[in-house]
């Protein structure tokens, strides 16, 4: 662990530099953004895999992935293998996705059985992680010897906590707890009871882009009347609201969000108790470091980031609607609406996010600039990565 810290100590120091954190730290107007490196630098990802996404709540899915006991999933982030299972008594847990004989990945696509199996020797574990058999290890026949304790064997296990239908999952064994890390958008969003959510479709789209290009691009509205047209016309930028008060979450929103209904009798259920300005209201926010949730007054969405390469990213949307009257045949066209507009949106905003990326493959792309007005979200979010990155580090911001 030490020599991989020093290693990501070195990478940072060269490319968040002196001079790239005294102009990133300046005020918005006044800022320069970060570096080209910063998102193209495969050491750089390096460094964010064991800083960023192996110290901090990340985002691995949603309960809805794995809905019964024996349900396993495996997943990647910035190219660790991981697992989620659901076990027997309930509880989804989540894995480093390596066999314990010789590592090999154990599972390649989702799947249903009562183990966990190894194709390669056919060592299988229990949905708790324990080691269980080890078929014929000391030859054909003998399973075990004496000096082996299969106790010593299990998979091994990475923290895994829930919010709502949102499964997070930590590397870090000393990181607070999930519940500190989102307790501050729970209290923004107190309101809104994430226990009515039911799960109701998902878009998969694969991007060629960094990771944390997706976000910047999801934070600002600057680009919708020239990106989309139509979300304008239903949420208009004229509307639009910041926000920029989290340490860990940074977002903007709409004070009209108001999406023609299929017709006035397929109207979605909503939020109960909701105040008169958060009815017309959306937020959007990115909860460090990679899930952004929308909210609405009829539907939630959970927009899951997953970062594979340096210039490669899957990104899954989650859609959830409120409480089981809003899942009827009836209302099927009326959610599908809400669907269709993210495809859409969110079609649009590829291409754009993949010439960001080829922009910053240029090494004229010594960092951007931004509207004190309309960007300052997504200043703070090169902030955040930043900050982030150097206390993950253990190294200071000045
Ligand atoms: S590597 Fe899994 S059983 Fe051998
Ligand atoms: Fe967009």
């Amino acid at each position: 662990m030490v020599a991989k810290d020093s290693l990501a100590k070195e990478i940072l120091a060269r490319v968040l530099t002196d001079k790239v954190r005294e102009r990133l730290f300046r005020p918005t107007g006044e800022a320069i953004g970060l570096p080209g490196a910063a998102y193209t630098d495969p050491d750089f990802f390096r460094a964010e895999r064991d800083l960023t996404f192996s110290r901090n709540w990340v985002c691995a899915g949603v309960a809805g992935d794995l809905p019964n006991p024996g349900d396993q999933i495996p997943f990647e982030i910035a190219g660790m293998p991981l697992l989620l299972v659901h076990g027997n008594d309930g509880v989804i847990r989540a894995f480093h996705n390596i066999c314990r004989h010789r590592g090999a990945q154990l599972v390649a696509a989702p799947t249903q059985r009562g183990v966990v199996l190894c194709p390669y020797h056919a060592w299988s574990y229990g949905l708790d992680g324990a080691l269980l058999r080890t078929p014929s290890f000391c030859g054909p026949g003998v399973n075990t010897h004496d000096g082996f304790d299969p106790s010593h064997h299990g998979l091994l296990a990475v923290r895994c906590e829930m919010w709502g239908p949102m499964i997070f999952i930590n590397l870090d064994t000393e990181a607070a707890p999930l519940a500190t890390h989102i307790a501050p958008l729970q209290k923004r969003w107190a309101a809104y009871d994430f226990g009515l959510l039911r799960g109701g479709g998902g878009l998969r789209f694969t991007l060629e882009a960094n990771w944390k290009l997706a976000i910047e691009n999801f934070v600002e509205r600057y680009h919708l009347p020239f990106v989309h047209p139509q979300l304008n016309s239903i949420s208009s930028v004229k509307h639009t609201l910041h926000i920029t008060d989290g340490d860990a979450f940074v977002g903007v929103g709409s004070r009209n969000f108001a999406p023609p209904p299929i017709t006035p009798d397929h109207l979605l259920p909503t939020f109960p108790n909701l105040d008169a300005e958060s009815l017309t209201k959306a937020e959007y926010v990115e909860l460090f470091p990679n899930v952004m949730i929308g909210v609405h007054t009829n539907h939630v969405y959970a927009f899951i980031i997953q970062p594979i390469r340096v210039d490669h990213t899957v990104e899954r949307f989650e859609f959830f609607f409120i409480g089981d009257a809003a899942m009827t045949p009836e209302l099927t066209q009326a959610r599908q609406q809400m669907i269709d507009l993210i495809a859409l949106v969110n079609g649009e905003d590829i291409d754009i996010v993949q010439r960001l990326h080829i922009g910053c493959r240029s090494p004229a792309m010594d960092g951007s600039v931004f509207s004190p007005v309309m960007e300052d979200t997504t200043h703070k979010f090169q902030k955040i990565v930043v900050e982030r990155l150097l206390a993950d580090a253990g190294m200071a911001v000045g």
